[in-house]
């Protein structure tokens, strides 16, 4: 499958970003890329984290599959679990066209998308197809961007989407929907946590969907300092670190580098992880963490469960690795693990703390 996706990878990279995105999504829905990988093979890799078997640490983050549309067909390609998302309510369009950036010579993407969304009822009609079995989906909720009760869309999300969630994540740091990431100051946050917590406790009153939250990797000591005790406040079940940056590296290459939104890719994965570490030090390794940015090798995979995450996400790397890129990372995760004298996942999490 790599092969042949190097070989149309040129073709593919000449179509507008969100094109090839939309056809990427048609050519799983109708099974064109079959067969696919089988799930990961690694007895090392597999990984017991909130209480669910992963089969491998490693998943697809969110704004791929963003309304639900292929989760089982991901897993397929190897992944050890997937999330859905960002879900809004209600169907919005997002931002205006173009607000997807390849940025190629950096190994990046920039995107302004602004939550489009189809909206909880549509997300509804494509995960009922979902075979539980398959493996494990996250769902991702968010607020409308005109909505006057944004607290109100999350526990929306909950309530309507429990049923197909195998956790939940809060994402409160979207640099696209303007005022969002001020949900991640203290007193917001509690707030929303809670009614999170109560909408969670209403539909699952023994508490088998953890609850996490997705955050920006755009904060000071402080803000990581209250974010942790925030979400131990409010016994959230796990925390994903983290979602794109608005800053911009020295050194980009690519002519779209100034362009707004948020930057992903490999540029982040250094700020990124050195987030997810301060995070770590921060919950002392209370709660899992989720490593998320700039993951496009096993060995980064390696690096950020080292410096503190319990799974990983990625989704800029597939843009330009393709279809064979989570096999590809779970032989080398597994490579890494062997070489250093690892038996299994849990004995890395947070290595580089102890050492
Ligand atoms: C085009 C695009 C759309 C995204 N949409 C969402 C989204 O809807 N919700 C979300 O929580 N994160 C979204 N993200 C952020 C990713 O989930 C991830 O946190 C970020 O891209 C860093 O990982 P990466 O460097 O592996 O891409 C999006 C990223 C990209 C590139």
């Amino acid at each position: 499958m790599t092969i042949i996706y190097s070989l149309v990878r040129p073709l593919i990279m000449t179509l507008p970003p969100e094109m090839a995105h939309a056809m990427s999504i048609g050519v799983l829905k109708w099974g064109l890329g079959r067969p696919i990988s089988k799930p990961a093979k690694y007895p090392s890799l597999k990984t017991n984290v909130f209480g669910l078997d992963f089969p491998s640490p490693v998943g697809l983050a969110a704004g791929y599959d963003k309304d639900g549309e292929v989760p089982d067909q991901l897993l397929a390609l190897g992944f050890g679990f997937t999330e859905v998302g960002t879900i809004t309510p209600l169907r919005q369009p997002g931002n205006a066209r173009p607000r997807l950036y390849r940025l190629i010579e950096d190994r990046a993407i920039i995107n302004r998308m602004g939550f489009n969304s189809r909206g909880i009822e549509n997300a509804i009609l494509n995960l009922v197809h979902h075979k539980k079995s398959v493996g494990i989906i996250g769902i991702n909720v968010g607020a409308n961007k005109d909505s006057e009760d944004r607290v109100g869309d999350y526990v929306k999300g909950i309530h309507a989407l429990h049923e197909f969630a195998d956790y939940f994540v809060i994402n409160i740091s979207s640099p696209n929907t303007p005022g969002l990431r001020q949900l991640q100051g203290r007193k917001a946050l509690g707030h929303l946590l809670s009614k999170c917590r109560e909408a969670l406790n209403d539909v699952d009153p023994s508490r088998k969907i953890p609850l996490l939250v997705k955050v920006a990797p755009d904060l000071y000591a402080d803000d990581v300092a209250d974010i942790a005790e925030t979400v131990l406040e409010y016994e959230m079940d796990g925390l994903i670190v983290s979602n794109t940056t608005v800053e911009r590296a020295a050194g980009l290459k690519s002519r779209w580098k100034d362009q707004a939104g948020g930057l992903s890719g490999k540029p982040l994965f250094g700020p990124s992880t050195e987030i997810l570490w301060r995070f770590y030090r921060a919950t002392g390794g209370r709660i899992p963490l989720i490593g998320t940015g700039g993951v496009a090798s096993g060995r980064d995979a390696y690096l950020k469960i080292r410096a503190g995450a319990s799974l990983v996400q990625l989704y800029s790397a597939l843009v330009y690795q393709g279809p064979g890129l989570p096999a590809k990372i779970n032989r080398e995760l597994a490579k890494c693990l062997q070489e250093d004298g690892f038996t299994s996942i849990s004995e890395v999490i947070g290595f580089d703390h102890r050492n």
